[in-house]
Order: C-alpha cells, then sequence, then structure tokens
C-alpha cells in the first residue's frame, strides 16, 4: 500500500480530499542538488545509466519539493540507442543521433530483434532501486516517449523547430514511415511492460511533437500506435500527454488510457467537454507562469484550482518545468495545491 495515493486516486476518478501535484520535469535542473551530482559525472548519458544515481535525483524532488509522486529520471531517448541509433548528449545544445532513418536502407542501422530487459536492464535496475527507496511514500511514475515523437527524433537526428524531415517521410513515403512506427510501437510496448514488471505504479506517454501535425495525419501516424500501445497495457494506470494536439483531444477520448495530459493552450473546461468524465485531466499551468512573483503564482494556481468541476485532476504543468525557474517559486505553486481543500472530497 502506498502512503499518499493521490495520485493514483486522482487517476482512477476516486473520492479525494485534495488534488495530486507533481511536475514535468521535476527531476533535473532546477535543482541544485542534481546539478550537484550531474557535475560530478561525464555528462547525463551516465548519470541515465548508472542505476544508483538514476534512483539518487529520482527522489530528490520528492524530498526537497514534496510532489505527491515521483517520475523516474531517464530520458525518452533510451528507446532509440536501445533500438540502436545511439545519441549524444551535447551540453547547452541537447540530443544529438549520429545516425539518422531517412531511408528503407537505414532501417539496417537498427537492431534485429533487440533485447529490451538486457539493454535497457539500467533502466529497471533504477526502478527498483527508487521503489526500496521510496518506501511506499508516494506513486512512482514510469514513461516513454510516444512512437510519433521517438521517430521525429531518429529521422531528424535531433530537435527541430518543425521536424520537417519527419513530415517529409509521412508525405513521401508513408509505408516506411509505418514501418518504422511500427518497430518503435513493439519495443516500447516491452519497455512499459517492463518497466511495470520492476515496479512502477503508473506509466506516462509524451508525445512532445504531437502538434506539428494536424488531425487527421496524427490520426494516423500518432494516436494509432498510442492507441496500440494503450490496448496492451489496458488497465495499468496510464497518462498520454500529447503537446499541441487540440484539434485531437476529440479523438483521444476514447483511448483506453486514465488520463489525458494538457498543454496550457488547451482549456479546463472545453477540453472536460470534448473528453467527457471518464478521463482526468493533467496539467496544465504555463511553465514560465513560475518567473512570477509569488502572490502571481498563488493566484494563478488557485484560479486553475476553482476551475475544476470535479476530482478527476492531477496538477502540473503544462510542458517541463525550466532549468533557471526559482525553486522557491515551484513551492509556492506546490503549496498552494496542497493547502486547497477540493469540493468533492
Ligand atoms: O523529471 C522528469 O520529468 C524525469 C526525467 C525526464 C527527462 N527527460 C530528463 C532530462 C523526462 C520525463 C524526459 C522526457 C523527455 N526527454 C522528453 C519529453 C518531454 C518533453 O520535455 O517534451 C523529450 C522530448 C526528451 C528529449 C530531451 N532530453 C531533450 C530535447 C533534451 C535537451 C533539452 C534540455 O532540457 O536540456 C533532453 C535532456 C534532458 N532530459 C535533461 C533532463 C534533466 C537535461 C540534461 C542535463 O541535465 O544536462
Amino acid at each position: 500500500m502506498i502512503e499518499n495515493d493521490l495520485y493514483l486516486k486522482a487517476l482512477k476518478g476516486e473520492a479525494i480530499p485534495r488534488y495530486p501535484v507533481w511536475l514535468m520535469r521535476q527531476a533535473g535542473r532546477i535543482l541544485p542538488e542534481y546539478r550537484a551530482v550531474r557535475a560530478k559525472l561525464s555528462g547525463f548519458k551516465e548519470l541515465v545509466e548508472t542505476p544508483h544515481l538514476a534512483a539518487e535525483v529520482t527522489m530528490q524532488p520528492v524530498d526537497i519539493l514534496d510532489v505527491d509522486a515521483a517520475i523516474l529520471f531517464s530520458d525518452i531517448l533510451v528507446v532509440p540507442d536501445a533500438m540502436g541509433l545511439k545519441y549524444e548528449m551535447i551540453e547547452q545544445r541537447g540530443p544529438l543521433f549520429p545516425e539518422t532513418i531517412r531511408s528503407s536502407g537505414d532501417l539496417n542501422k537498427l537492431a534485429t530483434n533487440p533485447d529490451v530487459s538486457d539493454r535497457l536492464s539500467y533502466v529497471f535496475e533504477a526502478i527498483k532501486i527508487t521503489k526500496k527507496e521510496l518506501v511506499n511514500r508516494v506513486p512512482l511514475i514510469g514513461f516513454a516517449g510516444a512512437p510519433w515523437t521517438i521517430f521525429c527524433y531518429m529521422v531528424e537526428g535531433k530537435g527541430s523547430k518543425t521536424f520537417s524531415e519527419a513530415k517529409k517521410m509521412i508525405y513521401s513515403n508513408p509505408d516506411l514511415a509505418h514501418d518504422l512506427l511500427g518497430r518503435i510501437t513493439d519495443f516500447t510496448i516491452t519497455y512499459m511492460r517492463e518497466q511495470q514488471r520492476a515496479g512502477v505504479d503508473a506509466l506516462q506517454l509524451f508525445d512532445s511533437w504531437a502538434g506539428i501535425l494536424g488531425r487527421a495525419p496524427y490520426e494516423e501516424f500518432g494516436l494509432r500506435y498510442i492507441r496500440k500501445i494503450a490496448q496492451a497495457l489496458a488497465g495499468f494506470p496510464l497518462t498520454i500527454f500529447s503537446k499541441g494536439a487540440q484539434a485531437s483531444l476529440v479523438d483521444m477520448a476514447d483511448l483506453p488510457c486514465d488520463a489525458i495530459g494538457l498543454d496550457w493552450n488547451m482549456e479546463i473546461e472545453s477540453t472536460r467537454e470534448l473528453v467527457g468524465e471518464s478521463k482526468t485531466l493533467q496539467g496544465n499551468l504555463d511553465p514560465c507562469m513560475l518567473y512570477a512573483e509569488k502572490s502571481t503564482i498563488e493566484r494563478v494556481t488557485k484560479n486553475l484550482l476553482n476551475s475544476f468541476k470535479s476530482p478527476r485532476h492531477i496538477v502540473n504543468l503544462g510542458h517541463g518545468v525550466y532549468p533557471d525557474v526559482d525553486v522557491e517559486h515551484v513551492k509556492v505553486l506546490i503549496n498552494t495545491v496542497k493547502n486547497y481543500e477540493n469540493k468533492f472530497r
């Protein structure tokens, strides 16, 4: 039994005395304690691939910020890496894949039948250590990138404003795109099941680049594969965060998942109308709002809480927290949520 199970209860729509709160990217550079661990290492990958250190930084926001859920410290890019496309994390710039997938011949760069439990053993080990260290204080969230977002990085090779190489492939060679998306999906299903076996209490799929596709292409190249993953995990607590996918919210209403993550452009009220009462909504404060004065942070957070009309809400940002935000400001957000009694207890 988990002591503070508000997050899991909110996912299932059960009565809760107050709304739970955690932040995307809570384990990371906002915390000086994280930067201290990171500074002693060769780089980001060493931290991700060293289970006891990944567990240590996973615990930091639980201890320091007192959030209602832990999220495993890792990265969505461990999936393409384990599939055979290695990434590097360049300081101050972000991820880089020296090799990319642009043609059917490039598929040979991928490993044939990669063994998920072996290649990503460091993730499962980090989960086991974290679960021990948590001693059931709060739930542990595992995660993966959604196939579309992973596809974007594998085709493009790095971050991009438009991901036009990835979009070029869906329009010029849809068969190849579906081949690659199918492989990512199969790998991700095994990966998420292994995270479950290692002990995570819930899972989240991050589709950070959903918003660059319109409604019809997102259905064909995005949601189709998310649906397959959600079906494979049926019954296990699952959140889908499709950033920028306003036009697709109505299509997401029947996904077999518990929660939908909202970015700050998605309105609570109209999203509720689109997706109905059978989903929990997670989000959706603008991460930049945390640059405001403390009194503003408190007021804006209360406005969000006041807009909730059911217990099916989890407070979060609409995207990851920015590294230069003052930790004291983050605490104002968290404490405002914790001091707010919900009307639906
Ligand atoms: O606290 C948590 O949320 C858990 C850890 C986590 C990280 N990345 C750690 C990280 C999670 C859930 C992710 C997901 C992730 N990674 C996404 C999806 C969510 C999103 O932000 O849209 C994406 C697109 C990535 C890919 C990625 N990883 C990029 C583009 C970058 C560079 C940009 C940046 O923020 O520096 C990363 C690096 C990364 N992943 C860092 C952290 C803490 C910073 C690297 C460092 O410490 O040097």
